[in-house]
């Protein structure tokens, strides 16, 4: 799948997002090695800080759907052009670490967008 068409179905997805208490329409779309698609948007909640972000409800619908290797996650927001925020960048980093995640047309590694991670080999039970 090329990245228009990733950014297309990114799109689509943000026009089912539930987000009356921020206008923001967010919508995340992720492409697995057997070329299958998750895509996920933004959910809010009148407890603000339960909302949930497009990109980790895509990356968690993938999971359900035993997805492959996840490759690329288009990002596309109703206010143009926006970098995921730091929770997410851990969730793909858990999720999705080989993947490169587009917001415009450059691709940048999950990798490169979380510096000095928490992750798996973080934990003392990983150091014996
Ligand atoms: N949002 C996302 O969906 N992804 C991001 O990476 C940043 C923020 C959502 C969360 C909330 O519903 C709205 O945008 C405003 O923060």
């Amino acid at each position: 799948m090329i990245i228009e068409q990733l950014f297309e179905r990114a799109k689509e997805a943000s026009k089912a997002a539930y987000c009356p208490y921020s206008g923001l329409a967010v919508g995340a779309a992720a492409i697995d090695s057997d070329n299958t698609l998750h895509v996920g948007c933004n959910v809010e909640n009148a407890s603000l800080g339960l909302s949930m972000c497009a990109e980790r409800a895509a990356l968690f619908g993938a999971i359900a759907y035993k997805c492959s290797k996840i490759e690329a996650i288009a990002v596309y927001s109703s206010a143009g052009p926006i970098t995921p925020c730091g929770a997410c960048r851990q969730v793909m980093l858990e999720l999705a670490p080989e993947a490169v995640v587009y917001w415009g047309d450059k691709p940048v590694p999950v990798r490169d967008l979380l510096p000095h991670p928490f992750e798996a080999g973080s934990l003392p039970s990983s150091r014996q």
